[in-house]
């Protein structure tokens, strides 16, 4: 069983990506020799794997339901099943298994199971009925079985932690905007801003979430800043200005804590940065800036022009685009502003994963 240590390495890799079970199924069609090998898992089909080899198209058309129809028939009376298996070494002589398949196969299934939690069935099915599963391949399967159980455990308390945490952030920022009638819905329209200049930049996934969370958060440092400072309802004075100016330092400080954010920090901390290097924190300049710093400055400048502050009225969009024209190239990066004029529509559709409401 020399595939074994190579099986448990990758296991370990795991995070929560579907497809390493898929790999992991392949491999195990290969060493076992079997004709099919699977696994199922009814809560989260993402992690559904199926592999056969060439011989089964013309034995069996409808691959997935031939195995979902296997693990429905698996009787839960059998007594293998406190040993958490069930096999069958020949399919014409075992009630409710005969008529699944046009020819004779058998079929060993173990069950997916860690700390009690039943995930699902992870099985190989054979149309060779000169050989019989063996007492190792059972082992094999069981131990692979148990160890994917293990990483699902993992992923479920890692998206958990994640979902808390960012339902966590989420009501920081509502208790911000609930502070002030004037920035309210800011943060979530700069993200949907910031989303949609990303889809026409083409990036990927990954780097969509990461934007998606600065975004939102790009503000939540001014929870650190007096409100009678930030509802102010005329121009603020040199000395306000630079308190104000501490709130992208400040977000950085409350959010380093969060190792899901960690990637959504420069974002966040650079907004208020400016293309010609005048800006803050740090006067970084030109593409020094972190990308998702310069898209969230575009978004944050057009919503701030196009919101009514206290100080002053709403323009309207047309007027507040070409204001962010007038400052491409000095406050904000020419080549996102372009972007973002060819990607801004009136009725902006809500963009998932911008709304402030708890995700379940
Ligand atoms: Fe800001």
């Amino acid at each position: 069983l020399s595939v074994y240590p190579k099986i448990a390495g990758r296991v370990k890799s795991i995070t929560f990506a579907g497809s390493v079970l898929q790999e992991l199924v392949e491999e195990l069609l290969d060493t076992m020799r079997t004709d099919m090998a699977f696994a199922r898992v009814p809560e989260r089909p993402e992690y559904n794997a199926l592999v056969f080899t060439q011989k089964i198209p013309e034995k069996i058309s409808e691959h997935d339901d031939f195995i979902d129809a296997l693990i429905d028939s698996i009787p839960l009376n059998s007594p293998a099943l406190e040993e958490d298996y069930f096999i069958v070494n020949d399919s014409t002589t075992t009630p409710g298994f005969s008529d699944l398949a046009p020819d004779p196969y058998r079929f060993l299934a173990v069950k997916m199971k860690h700390n009690g939690n039943f995930y699902g069935w992870m099985g190989l099915v054979s149309f060779n009925l000169e050989e019989i599963f063996r007492r190792s391949e059972l082992r094999l399967l069981d131990s692979m079985a148990e160890q994917i159980a293990v990483v699902i455990t993992n992923s479920d308390l890692y998206r958990d932690l994640e979902r808390f945490v960012i339902n966590m952030v989420k009501s920081l920022v509502f208790a911000i905007e609930a502070k002030d009638d004037y920035t309210r819905g800011h943060s979530e329209r700069v993200c949907q801003y910031s989303l949609l200049m990303a889809e026409r930049l083409g990036l990927d996934e990954e780097r969509t979430k990461i934007l998606q969370w600065s975004s939102i958060l790009h503000d939540s440092g001014k929870i650190g800043i007096p409100e009678s400072i930030l509802n102010k309802p005329w121009r603020l004075k040199d000395e306000e200005y630079q308190i104000i100016k501490n709130h992208p330092m400040k977000g950085h400080t409350i959010l380093e804590p969060l190792e899901q954010l960690a990637s959504s920090l420069p974002g966040m901390l650079h907004h208020h940065e400016r293309y010609d290097g005048a800006g803050y924190p740090k006067g970084l300049k030109g593409k020094e800036i972190p990308l998702d710093a310069r898209i969230i400055a575009v978004a944050d400048t057009y919503d701030a022009i196009t919101s009514t502050r206290a100080y002053r009225p709403a323009k309207t969009p047309q007027e507040a685009l070409e204001e962010i024209e007038k400052v491409a190239g000095t406050q904000l990066d020419p080549d996102l502003v372009k972007v973002f004029k060819e990607v801004y529509t009136l009725d902006l559709a809500p963009e998932q994963g911008c709304s402030l409401e708890e995700q379940s």
